[in-house]
């Protein structure tokens, strides 16, 4: 008989979520009823919207109900199957729960093409974050060769992603990151024209002012608050700024007041905000022009790995402190 270990959201977050919020529970694995399988989680994807699961009531999803398992994403192998067109060895991809051994309807799996990806390569440059960066620009930012981009945490999952990308389609890009060695990398390894340590500037729109002196016509947000103010004064004519995300106002009481919306009026600029779900059909376009990328060596994502399903918790933090470079992904077993 199999085992399910699984992380139960214990309480919720005031801060910075961390391993006390949870609890390790061990039971027997369900044995798949018609049209279910057994699965074996390989690896979960952490990211910051997780954080929003963990409060009580609605975002733009539903909270968590206490005492039950953390909700996330990641690939499985299928241990055993009474679901047509499923095969012990599968893989798959599915919202499978911070969780060993979870028991899915099929209808929730999707198969991974290990023809085009292998497992790593699903969770990063094939997985979701990717997938954001993709549309963020090319459908909500309307990319186009030559554009002046910057994005900020450019050395995450999504950031990382969106640095490239934008590259490869002839953009000049410039980043915002935190810290020597991620500004290292994103300049050397990712291929920025131009990067900005913001944990290093007292007046972080000077900064941008120089790394960008021709100024932005495409403001790819991550961050929100104070960078995104900062950013909109440097808009060129019809920028545009795609708000993916706001990981800087996460824990703030107090939302953070944009002062500068006046800018975007100046220079008949547009400013709007997109969930990747939204695009859920679209997902395989999306993969299909990453995969060439990866394919002919010009894209790449770093994966910054921790091993047991006890990370968990861990990474999810970590996330909050700029602690990670690359996607963070947890490993649960071996993924060669
Ligand atoms: N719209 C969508 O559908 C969608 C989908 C996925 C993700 N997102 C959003 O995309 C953003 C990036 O997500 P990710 O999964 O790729 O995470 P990530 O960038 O890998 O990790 C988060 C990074 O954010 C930066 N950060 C954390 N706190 C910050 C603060 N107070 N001020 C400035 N920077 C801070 C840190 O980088 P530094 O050390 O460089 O500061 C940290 O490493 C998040 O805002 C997320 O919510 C949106």
């Amino acid at each position: 008989m199999q085992t399910n270990r699984r992380l139960i959201l214990a309480s919720r977050p005031t801060g910075i979520p961390g391993p006390e919020n949870f609890n390790i529970d061990v039971r027997e694995a369900l044995l798949p009823d018609s049209g279910e399988v057994l699965l074996e989680t390989i690896c979960l994807s952490i990211d910051p919207a997780m954080r929003s699961w963990m409060r009580d009531g609605t975002g733009y999803q539903q909270g968590i109900p206490l005492g039950e398992v953390m909700r996330g994403g990641g690939i499985a192998r299928i241990l055993s199957s009474r679901a047509e067109g499923f095969s012990v060895g599968d893989l798959v991809q599915a919202r499978l729960g911070w969780q060993t051994h979870p028991t899915l309807a099929a209808r929730f799996l999707h198969k991974l093409d290990l023809n085009i990806g292998a497992v790593q390569d699903w969770i990063g440059p094939l997985g979701l974050s990717a997938v954001t960066a993709y549309f963020g620009l090319r459908h909500i930012g309307a990319m186009r060769p030559n554009d002046r981009v910057l994005v900020s945490a450019a050395a995450g999952g999504v950031g990382q992603m969106a640095v490239q990308i934008a590259r490869i389609e002839g953009c000049r890009v410039a980043a915002i990151a935190g810290g020597q060695e991620k500004c290292a990398f994103v300049l050397n390894e990712l291929g920025a024209e131009a990067v900005i340590d913001y944990k290093a500037e007292s007046d972080l729109s000077a900064a941008i002012g120089r790394a960008c002196p021709d100024g932005v016509d495409l403001y790819f947000d991550n961050v929100g608050g104070p960078t995104l103010d900062a950013s909109l004064e440097h808009l060129r004519k019809e920028a545009r700024v795609v708000l993916c995300g706001r990981i800087s106002q996460t824990h703030s009481a107090q939302p953070y007041g944009i002062r500068n919306l006046a800018r975007l009026s100046s220079v008949h600029g547009r400013m709007q905000a997109f969930l990747v779900f939204n695009y859920h059909e679209r997902y395989d376009e999306a993969r299909t022009w990453l995969a060439a990328r990866l394919r002919d060596g010009s894209l790449q994502q770093k994966l910054h790995v921790l091993d047991g399903l006890e990370q968990a918790p861990v990474g999810l933090g970590m996330l909050f402190r700029g602690e990670n470079t690359g996607k963070l992904v947890i490993r649960l077993s071996d993924w060669s």
